[in-house]
């Protein structure tokens, strides 16, 4: 801009500048609404623009809010069985608050929620604990911790943590809870392979003739209580819309791991847009990664993953798939079911070493059976080099996409154990019991 030495020059001017700055502020205003209103437009399509700011992530959250009231299905009325004692004492304990609030008062913007579901295998989770004390940025974090059951030595390690926000939830209808009644066993119900019209029993079998056994069927039912209920139920996380880390009792995880987790998913809408969610491990358990000076994109894996609120409702809206579908377990379900329905592989993205392992040898089933008691307390399962104690993911590396991969998928028929009504419905009510139905259809 050329400068003017005329003093009436600078007069004009300055008048016109003070006649031009509301002009100017109006049309600022109207230029912000108008990149908001774009960017929620392209929101709706589904791509998101690479980082989101505090204002966008505020207008996102309206946005889910409506999406949240989802109508059921007028055909179908959820219900929940009656509660026991100890179930309703656990449901009332769902709704303390975090501990250790005082001591981590504020979640900073960018934190991560964390859900660790276990059932009873208390030397794993105390190793998993011992292993998140030590994880960079923990204390930023908000745990859920997640229980199939209740079992005292479970509730006092949890009880015990001190370095983070963690608030404990229970599942109130886990068969585990309901010694004579169903989730858990009725008396009555068929067994094996009765045959329902001879013995005069109750429940309907699986494609393999098999009826339900509730130590069995409760994996896959805690899994479905627990998503529905941490993103569309509890205070602390129905209104969050970024992403939620899940891992299990048996997943030791490294110190690098949150921070490698955050640095994926603020990398994920730019470097793999086609990537549902991040990994902190490679989908094949045991491997530990290639080494790479890469990330990768592959099938989803099922230790340590995270995905945000869009692709929960995804997920959601597929309950009747996830429901119906004869499979005892949440994940071979995922793949064989719910993934494929989606349209498009569903690719995760994750470093190119693993920040998180899988270390039981013992089996859900066994553990704690007296009679099978498998003896492992997972020391020497795990170890460390320096490269994993630091976040080590450089956003400047290439994505390589594995795009062949064995494994389940679809047009795998299930392994069974989910055949019985009563199962499949609910794991339905699961699914709509934080919904509202359409007032129009009742
Ligand atoms: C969200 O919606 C409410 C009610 O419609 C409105 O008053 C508020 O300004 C909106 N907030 C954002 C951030 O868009
Ligand atoms: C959530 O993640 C999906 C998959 O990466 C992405 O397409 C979507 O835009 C994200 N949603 C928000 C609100 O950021």
């Amino acid at each position: 801009m050329a400068t003017s030495s005329s003093s009436s020059h600078q007069h004009q001017r300055a008048r016109l500048r003070s006649r031009a700055a509301p002009l100017f502020a109006v049309v600022v205003l109207a230029v912000l609404a108008l990149t908001a209103f774009l960017r929620a437009s392209i929101r709706e399509g589904g791509i998101s623009p690479p980082a989101a700011s505090a204002a966008d992530r505020a207008a996102a959250r309206n946005h889910t809010i409506a999406q949240r009231k989802i109508l059921l299905d007028p055909s179908f009325t959820p219900r929940l069985p009656r509660q026991t004692a100890l179930s309703l004492s656990l449901a009332q304990r769902n709704a303390l608050p975090p501990r250790n609030a005082a001591r981590f008062p504020s979640l900073p913007e960018g934190h991560l929620k964390i859900v660790l579901y276990v059932h009873n295998r208390p030397r794993y989770l105390r190793l998993v604990v011992d292993s998140l004390s030590r994880v960079d940025g923990i204390d930023e974090a908000l745990l859920i911790v997640s229980h199939d059951g209740y079992f005292p030595e479970m509730d006092e390690i949890v009880k015990g943590i001190t370095f983070c926000q963690v608030k404990q939830i229970f599942a109130p209808y886990s068969p585990h809870l309901f010694p004579d009644s169903f989730p858990g066993v009725t008396a009555g119900d068929c067994r094996d392979k009765d045959k329902a019209a001879e013995k005069r029993c109750q429940g309907n079998p699986d494609q393999y003739g098999n009826h339900r056994a509730p130590r069995i069927v409760s994996l896959k039912h805690h899994w479905w209580w627990m998503m529905n209920t941490v993103w569309d139920g509890l205070g602390e996380t129905r209104d969050f819309d970024d992403h939620i880390l899940f891992i299990e009792e048996d997943h030791y995880i490294f110190p690098n791991a949150y921070r490698n987790a955050q640095l994926l998913v603020d990398l994920k809408p730019e470097k793999c847009p086609q990537c549902y969610a991040v990994n902190l491990a490679p989908s094949d358990v045991k491997a530990k990664g290639e080494g790479w000076e890469s990330m990768i994109a592959e099938k989803m894996g099922n230790i340590g993953y995270a995905f945000n609120r869009t692709v929960w409702r995804k997920i959601h809206a597929k309950a009747k798939q996830f429901c119906s579908f004869d499979e005892y377990n949440w994940d071979i379900t995922m793949w064989a079911t719910v993934y494929p329905s989606f349209g498009a592989p569903v690719y995760s993205l994750r470093g190119p070493r693993r920040s998180a392992a899988h270390f039981g040898k013992c089996g859900l089933h066994q553990g704690h059976d007296p009679g099978n008691v498998c003896v492992d307390n997972g020391v020497g399962a795990v170890e460390l080099d320096a490269i994993d104690k630091v976040a080590n993911i450089k956003p400047d590396w290439p994505v390589h996409i594995i795009r062949k991969q064995q494994g389940y998928q679809a047009g795998f028929k299930g392994w069974g154990g989910w055949g019985d009504r009563r199962d499949q419905e609910l794991c339905l009510s699961f699914a709509y019991m934080y919904h509202v139905k359409d007032p129009l259809s009742a």
